[in-house]
């Protein structure tokens, strides 16, 4: 199969036509590139698995284009609710609620909630507009692999697999949403990202935050399977110091090490080999996957700086340490 890349305008022309057909097209959102297909279709769904090698107990994100299309797709929905979605939708916020009859198995993975999300990018909107179903996406990557952020990235993981991919540019927010278990009676956080425990906090009371280690019994499924790995192996540097000794430890048994740092560590980092994520949380979060994907194509291992616990760097560092399996320096 030939994977087609369009601009959004025609993008979204022929890829609603797709997703009409059953197939599944690659579209970007604020937060990373997702796989799409029509979600109250379970061979549809069957593809997007199939095309992203992903196993069968990983559920499915249901994308929506306005906040009406969520109510056909919840069995319950409370006022609390309400205030989350209005602050948070559209946004890169993924909500859990107790599933409908509509909603097939498969794109659950059997589990009894569905998550919905609506993404904040107009492009997504009107492509799940223009398709006029409810969209089941995953990120756009092959499983395991980190998390798509461009086109390009897309096409160097699903060409061949899919027929279309609609190009976007970079994605805005650059790590995936943050995951809100809704069913429990304290709102639970199941994966970290750009809207963070305090922002949800702010609306709801109190919400229980993932701690973001790799644990085996995680209540996402998603969470237990290693994620976002480059092809090479990565650490975490817990200061400069010791970046620059691994680094130096790296270079001495003649390997090919590559720092991944902040901009106010240009200086420290000396005449070593890196690449600066940016100075701001922002632009950290919006570089990482990229720089990522970048990076193991021009070294044998890749050290990254602790990039702090502020705010979004929580949950950049949540993704950095899965990606470097918890490996400390
Ligand atoms: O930003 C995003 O969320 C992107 C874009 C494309 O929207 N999507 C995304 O999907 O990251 P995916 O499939 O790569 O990650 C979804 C995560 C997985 O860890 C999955 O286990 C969890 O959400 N998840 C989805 N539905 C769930 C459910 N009903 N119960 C528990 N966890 C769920
Ligand atoms: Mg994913």
């Amino acid at each position: 199969m030939e994977t087609l890349i369009l601009d959004s305008e025609k993008g979204i022309e022929l890829g609603a036509k797709l997703i009409q057909a059953g197939e599944v097209v690659a579209f970007p959102t604020e937060t990373v590139y997702g796989l799409g297909g029509n979600a109250l279709d379970p061979s549809c769904v069957a593809k997007i698995y199939a095309a992203k090698g992903r196993p069968a107990d990983n559920p499915l994100i249901v994308h929506i284009s306005k906040v009406d299309d969520i109510y056909p797709l919840v069995a319950e929905f409370s006022e609390s609710n309400k205030r989350l979605v209005e602050r948070f939708m559209p946004g890169p916020l993924t909500l859990l609620f107790p599933k409908s009859e509509i909603v097939p198995d498969s794109v659950t993975a059997g589990l009894k909630t569905v998550g919905i999300r609506m993404p904040k990018s107009e492009i997504a909107r009107k492509f799940i507009e223009a398709c006029g179903v409810p969209i089941a996406a995953p990120s756009a990557n092959a499983s395991t692999r980190v998390s798509p952020t461009t086109a390009k990235h897309v096409y160097e993981d699903m060409n061949g697999r899919i027929p279309l991919i609609i190009d976007g540019g970079d994605s805005e927010v650059g790590i995936e949403s943050t995951v809100l278990d809704l069913t429990g009676e304290i709102p639970t956080i199941l994966r970290p990202g750009a809207i963070t425990p305090e922002m949800l906090a702010d609306v709801v009371g109190s919400v229980k935050t993932h701690k973001g280690e790799v644990i085996s019994s995680a209540p996402a499924p998603g969470m237990k399977y290693k994620h976002y790995a480059p092809t090479v192996p990565m650490v975490v540097a817990k200061d400069m110091k010791s970046l620059v000794e691994d680094y130096d430890k790296k270079v001495a048994k003649n390997m090919n090490p590559l720092c991944l740092i902040r901009g106010q560590a240009v200086q420290a980092v000396g005449n070593r080999r890196y690449v600066n994520l940016g100075n701001t949380d922002a632009e950290v979060c919006r570089n990482i996957y990229r720089v990522m994907r970048d990076s193991e194509k021009v070294c044998d291992s890749i050290i990254c700086i602790h990039l702090g616990e502020s705010g979004v760097c929580k949950s950049v560092m949540n993704r950095v340490l899965k990606a470097s399996g918890g490996k400390i320096v």
